[in-house]
């Protein structure tokens, strides 16, 4: 049997693990052949493939990214889309079974495909950890541990200036990677897309940490909301390419509360800095397991099926799952961590 492995949608560190060990296991406990689908969707439509073997898979789960490449190519769009020409691709190509490594818009498309007869497994992907059919995906560790480390660097020199410093991180829907950036770093306050605040909220903790001599560190998620503030004024609007701004809140936040409490204030964007460079070890590790998992999946020919991990176990589940309702944080989580605040 021949696979195909293609990664789609935004990147994110572990992909390269993943096809690592789907490589591995596949060829030498399973006979099976690999070939890798260059830019996600993009490569499936146009059938713009490279094979896959051992030596091309050396030493890459330390490496971040996709080797495969990655789009947003959309496989139902373009006049090679949809599952009748994809199918033909994939004959011309000797291609029987695609296993698709992405977050929430691939696993969709990836879905529908596996709906219309072809021969499609899932392995979930997001450094946001929003899918709700998997308690983690990998490249969430490391962009936490990334975030934490530039928590850590703003402590000491907002400490040596005795200013406010304000860390944006990633998370446009849900707040988990600031949750536990929050908690890592003893953010004195978090602020997530779930939970809406208004200014005066912010600035009461931001003072009162002041007031006992201490530099406070606020943690916001990028699709955090300031209660009372309408959108037209908020950060949010389009960007040049007119696509949903999405970033920025952090920019309006930390001279909102030096206007409001005359402390100092200075605000870091992190972006993409979190979802570049090496995995995180427990990112390799989970994002080995998929890969594993997803082998047997095709062995068994669970079509349809993506892999997850519930608590310690890596299980197999239909894609749909993962298609519903986003998995944001809940109230008692973040009451975990808004105890610390101040
Ligand atoms: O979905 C993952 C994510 O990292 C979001 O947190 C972020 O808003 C988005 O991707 C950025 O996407 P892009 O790489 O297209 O700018």
């Amino acid at each position: 049997m021949r696979v195909g492995i293609l990664t789609s949608g935004g990147d994110g560190p572990g992909l390269n693990a993943v096809i690592r060990a789907a490589v591995l296991t596949g060829m030498v406990h399973h006979g099976l052949e690999f070939v890798g689908i260059r830019d996600g969707y993009r490569g499936l439509v146009d059938g713009d493939v490279r094979v896959l073997n051992r030596s091309s898979v050396r030493g890459i789960s330390r490496i971040g990214g996709t080797i495969l490449g990655t789009s947003r190519t959309n496989p139902y769009e373009g006049p090679n889309g949809g599952p009748d020409k994809i199918r033909e691709t994939l004959d011309r190509l000797g291609i029987d079974a695609v296993m698709a490594l992405g977050g929430e818009g691939t696993l969709a498309a990836a879905n529908r495909l596996a709906n219309d007869g072809l021969q499609v497994i899932g392995v979930p992907k997001t450094i946001d950890n929003d899918l709700d059919a998997t308690d983690y995906t990998f490249g969430f560790d490391t962009a936490v541990q990334i975030a934490t480390d530039a928590g850590d660097r703003l402590r000491t020199t907002g400490d040596s200036h005795m200013r406010c410093m304000v860390l944006e991180v990633m998370g446009r829907h849900v707040g988990w990677i600031a949750l536990h950036t929050g908690i890592a770093t003893g953010a004195h306050v978090t602020l997530i897309p779930e939970q809406p605040r208004s200014i005066e909220w912010i600035c009461d903790y931001v003072q009162s940490v002041y007031d006992r001599r201490r530099a406070p560190l606020v943690v916001v998620s990028e699709g955090f909301k300031l209660e009372g503030m309408d959108e037209a004024h908020s950060h949010k609007g389009l960007d040049a390419f007119n696509r949903p701004r999405l970033g920025g809140i952090g920019e309006l936040l930390a001279p909102m509360i030096e206007e409001r409490t005359g402390i100092e204030s200075r605000s870091t964007v992190l972006g993409h800095i979190q979802r570049g460079g090496a995995p995180s070890g427990a990112d390799r590790v989970l994002a080995t397991r998929f890969g594993l998992a997803a082998v047997d999946a095709i062995i068994d020919e669970a079509w349809g099926s993506m892999v997850a991990l519930r608590g310690t176990d890596i299980v197999r589940v239909p894609m749909a799952d993962a298609l519903g309702d986003l998995k944001r944080v809940p109230e008692h989580r973040y009451r975990e961590a808004e105890i610390l605040f101040g």
